[in-house]
């Protein structure tokens, strides 16, 4: 299974090695420091993430699912053919990755639909060729396999499924059915990996009054409801005969990555949040590389079988939907600082060789509606699928 990427790890490993050495030069004893502020703030990080992305009952708000399918933002020569969608040279494909939820995937009132999904997939894969999805309700998996393949774009997708500690499964099974759906209809060609479980330790620990020890026994039985279901993933993709091992992995807040969970897993994606650690916007990208190389890669090359590890999401906001939560600390939610932050880490993280899921595409409505402050507002484009007044894409082509 870890074969196709004996490679790819190989040159990572060179590379996070040559990182290590020229920061212990450089940097010599401050690398400590900075590896206790992570420790310190990283409670931060994953505490203040716990709501984002959660699965709904009910609250949802699927009132703005458009009914013209936005289709306003994206022309097409020819309106029967999304292939044939014009580009904008205002979008350039600079990014590793995005995090991507298509709009209308939570239960119970869903309302996804492939006309939204395939503008979607048009504007996104003219800035990257690389999307995460965080579950599988709501059709979401077949959904994006479908407009990527009628779109005839080069897009690549980690699927999801978004399964919970405290519901015997039935979450888990659930979006497994989907998955397994989603493979048969329209292949493995665009998949990259099967993502299984999004901040299930976070919550787990959270809801267990685990503390922040992701590695004591209250985490370590928080692993052992998680770990099977990736096993159990893992058996369905090689029983399906798709021609290629899907990798499979969990993503979580970047400071719960557990033991026992990460020997479970091909790859790992951790959050990384500059601003729920109350990082200044002027230290936000290089904080965010410390934080990720001091703490995830790190813990994943301790370990035999060295997951691969990426920067599940981070990013910036842009604006807070009551005052009290329009900044974190020292710097502001707002599109300048989204600006700084973009022609900060964008480049520097793609000529570094990290992979990261940009967070994220779209401002997200039913986040607003259901948590408030900053949640819903952290948009490349906004929720009409407008790219934000005053933002440039950086301009770093990454393949
Ligand atoms: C737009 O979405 C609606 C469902 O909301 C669907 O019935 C229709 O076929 C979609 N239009 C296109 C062009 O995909
Ligand atoms: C799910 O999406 C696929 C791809 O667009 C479509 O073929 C299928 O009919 C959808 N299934 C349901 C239940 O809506
Ligand atoms: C998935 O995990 C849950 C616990 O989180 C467990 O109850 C269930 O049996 C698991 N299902 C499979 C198929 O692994
Ligand atoms: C970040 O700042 C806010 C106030 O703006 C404070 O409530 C919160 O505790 C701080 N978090 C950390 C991790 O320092
Ligand atoms: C890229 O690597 C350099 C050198 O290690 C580091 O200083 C910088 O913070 C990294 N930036 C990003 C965004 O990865």
């Amino acid at each position: 299974m870890e074969q196709p990427y004996s490679a790819t790890r190989y040159l990572e490993k060179q590379e996070a090695a040559r990182t290590r050495r020229s920061k212990w030069i450089v940097l010599g004893s401050i690398i400590g420091i900075i590896v206790i502020i992570g420790i310190g703030v990283g409670v931060g990080v994953g505490v203040s993430k716990s709501n984002s992305n959660k699965s709904v009952s009910g609250a949802a708000s699927n009132s703005n699912s458009n009914s013209d399918n936005g289709s306003s933002t994206v022309q097409q020569t020819d309106p029967n053919d999304p292939s044939t969608f014009v580009k904008d040279p205002n979008l350039k494909h600079s990014f590793y990755g995005l995090a991507y939820t298509p709009e209308g995937s939570q239960l119970p009132s869903c309302g996804a639909n492939i006309g939204q999904v395939i503008q979607d997939i048009q504007l996104m894969s003219q800035l990257t060729s690389r999307i995460r999805l965080y579950g599988a309700d709501c059709n979401q998996s077949s959904l994006v396999l479908d407009a990527i393949q009628q779109t005839k774009v080069d897009m690549q997708v980690f699927l999801g499924i978004y399964n919970v500690p405290n519901d015997a499964g039935a979450a888990y099974t659930r979006q497994r059915d989907e998955i397994q759906t989603a493979l048969q209809s329209f292949g493995a060609n665009n998949v990259a990996g099967l993502t299984v479980g999004n901040e299930f330790m976070l919550n787990y620990l959270t809801d267990n009054g685990g503390g922040d020890d992701i590695n004591s026994p209250i985490a370590n039985a928080g692993a052992a409801l998680l770990t099977p279901n990736i096993t159990d993933a893992r058996s369905m993709i090689a029983g399906m005969n798709l021609g290629k091992t899907i990798p499979v992995g969990t993503s979580d807040a970047g400071s719960y990555f557990n033991t026992l969970v990460m020997e479970s897993i091909d790859y790992g994606m951790a959050n990384v949040h500059p601003w729920f650690a109350n990082v200044s916007i002027d230290a936000a990208a290089a904080w965010t590389a410390d934080f990720f190389q001091n703490n995830n890669v790190v813990a994943a090359q301790a370990l035999s079988n060295n997951p691969k590890m990426y920067i599940a999401e981070t990013g910036w906001p842009t604006q807070s939907s009551d005052a009290g939560n329009a900044n974190n600390g020292p710097s502001l939610a707002s599109i300048p600082n989204l600006q700084i932050y973009l022609d900060t880490f964008v480049c520097q993280a793609n000529t570094n060789g990290t992979g990261y899921f940009y967070f994220e595409y779209f401002d997200e409505t039913w986040k607003d509606a259901q948590f408030g402050g900053v949640e819903g507002w952290w948009g490349l484009f906004t929720s009409d699928r407008k790219l934000k007044d005053g933002i440039q894409i950086p301009d770093c082509h990454v393949d």
